[in-house]
């Protein structure tokens, strides 16, 4: 079970890294844009703050020019930066290739358990089907990733693990682990909601309260 961030704001992966549990960051040329910055220097502070997997996303369209791409930034980023490929043609071959050389990749903008699976035989350490815009057409993207841990059942011996992405809200979250998928990566207005309660926040507010009056007595 693998929680990741998805976002490219350093300052909110500083303050969910705080929290322990963080195992990942994926990236995407949109959330690049959204942080304003350059990136190259992003990614890298990003993987210098998660020790786990970064995501980060070659724009290249030909398996070539991927797998350039992929090599420069391997050679220029930290060591746990990993590539994230599209999911075409081109971007299987390449996903093949980088395989071949030991570096760990991320097929994204998968639609469907056929593409997931092309993804693993090519050798992807992660796939990446993108369930909240599956939903946004009216269909259901949990049906995907159910679809997609059915099929890897059929075949242990696929080490790629399922991260699910898109993610709108907290039960996503918790439906992808309840139906077995290995990471789900998600905004950081999602990890925050997931850890909290009101019925906490009361239940805290009630105990310190009442611990002040213990206090008062001297009894603490
Ligand atoms: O990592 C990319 C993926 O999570 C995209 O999410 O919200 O743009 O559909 P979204």
């Amino acid at each position: 079970m693998e929680f990741f961030l998805d976002t490219a704001d350093v300052d909110e992966i500083r303050e969910i890294a705080q929290w322990g549990i963080l195992d990942g960051v994926t990236t995407n040329p949109s959330l690049i844009k959204k942080s304003g910055r350059d990136f190259k220097t992003v990614v890298s502070e990003i993987a210098n703050i998660c020790a786990g997997p970064i995501s980060a996303e070659v724009t290249s369209m030909n398996t070539e020019g991927m797998v350039k791409e992929a090599l420069a930034l391997k050679n220029e980023l930290p060591e746990n930066v990993i590539i994230k490929v599209p999911c075409t043609p081109e971007g299987l071959a390449a996903t093949k290739q980088l395989s071949e050389r030991g570096i760990s990749t991320n097929v994204t903008l998968i639609f469907s358990a056929s593409q997931a699976l092309l993804a693993a035989k090519a050798g992807a350490t992660y796939v990446s089907p993108f369930i909240g815009r599956i939903d946004d057409t009216g269909a259901d993207g949990l049906q995907l990733i159910a679809e997609i841990m059915t099929t890897w059942e059929q075949y242990p011996s696929i080490k790629t693990k399922v991260l699910a992405a898109s993610i709108r809200h907290p039960t996503h979250v918790l439906s992808c682990m309840q139906l077995g998928a290995h990471t789900v990566t998600m905004p950081t207005k999602i990890f925050r909601q997931l850890i909290s309660h009101p019925l906490t926040d009361k239940g805290i507010k009630a105990f310190l309260k009442d611990w002040e009056e213990v206090e008062k007595a001297g009894h603490a």
